[in-house]
């Protein structure tokens, strides 16, 4: 099914909103099928300027003509926002939630009694740049045309994949959602040891950032385990083996599995 007759409204206008407009509008979607709810007047004048698409803090305007929502508010906003779209009392709709930890039950329950059609989505921000990673998961009761409406949506801001368990969405929200956090972390951590050495600011950033980038694509194009590609860089004797010598004794797996295990805790205590 083509997107191009869908009209989407965006319940929130943050940093996911804009990931996914921007993709979705250099995907080809056009700007007038695109509506966004904000309570930032300044946030809606930015979506009319940047990306020509409709913007106000007025929830009714927002859902007249909509097909398809997608809620990109925090999930603390989730429960209010869908209490104040039950109390409107529209038509059935096509909901698309990505928000952490929420499950289809709770969303259905806050927009009780109207039944609606709810699609979990977990993306991140890369989407942006039509590079994220999409997980999706709706309950089995839901239509394939609702399903391949979510696919493609998130099919034109990046890969896509479809997930049994809805539970397992815990875990890919500390894998890949808050993923791009960590990435950014390490790689400003990276660049301000390296300016620390006395290397300038801009050339240590586009040399981490290139760094992170051609490893990501060498080990797409490879299918041997990451512990090996680490290896190929670790000359015998040589001297990146003494740097990962450092991040070994600093126990970097333990280090990843507390992060891991922090965020899905959360993700969990959201429920
Ligand atoms: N950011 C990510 O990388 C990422 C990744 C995966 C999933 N997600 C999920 O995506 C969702 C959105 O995240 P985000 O980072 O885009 O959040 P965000 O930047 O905080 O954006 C949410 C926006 O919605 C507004 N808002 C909240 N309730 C509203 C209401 N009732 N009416 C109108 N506007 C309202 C907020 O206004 P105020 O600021 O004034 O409250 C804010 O501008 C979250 O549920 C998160 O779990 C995010």
């Amino acid at each position: 099914m083509s997107l191009q007759l869908e009209r989407f409204a965006f319940l929130g206008g943050g940093h996911m909103a804009q990931a996914l407009i921007k993709g979705l509008v250099l995907g080809g979607v056009q700007p007038q099928q695109i509506h966004v709810l904000d309570r930032n007047a300044d946030k809606c004048a930015l979506f009319r300027s940047e990306y020509s698409v409709g913007a106000t803090h007025d929830l009714k305007t927002v859902l007249n003509g909509a097909t398809t929502l997608i809620i990109v508010v925090r999930p603390n906003d989730v429960k209010p926002l869908l209490m104040d779209i039950a109390q409107l009392e529209g038509p059935s709709r096509r909901i698309i939630s990505c928000a952490s930890g929420l499950t289809c039950e709770q969303l259905q329950a806050w927009l009780n009694p109207q039944q609606h059609t709810i699609i979990r989505a977990m993306p991140n921000l890369p989407a942006s740049v039509q590079s994220g990673i999409t997980a999706l998961y709706a309950d089995d009761d839901v239509l394939d045309q609702d399903r391949v409406i979510a696919e493609n949506l998130m099919r034109s801001v990046g890969s896509v994949f479809w997930i049994n368990i809805e539970d397992q969405l815990h875990e890919i929200t500390g894998v890949s959602g808050s993923g791009p956090g960590y990435v950014f972390r390490l790689m400003d951590a990276m660049t301000q040891a390296a300016v620390k050495l006395g290397v300038p600011e801009a050339q240590a950033r586009m040399l981490v950032v290139s760094t992170f980038l051609g490893s990501a694509h060498l080990a797409l194009a490879h299918a041997e385990p990451l512990s090996e590609l680490c290896q190929a860089v670790c000359v015998k004797g040589g001297t990146t083996e003494r740097g990962i010598d450092v991040f070994n004794r600093h126990d970097v797996d333990g280090l990843f599995d507390a992060v891991l295990k922090a965020v899905v805790d959360r993700s969990r205590e959201l429920h």
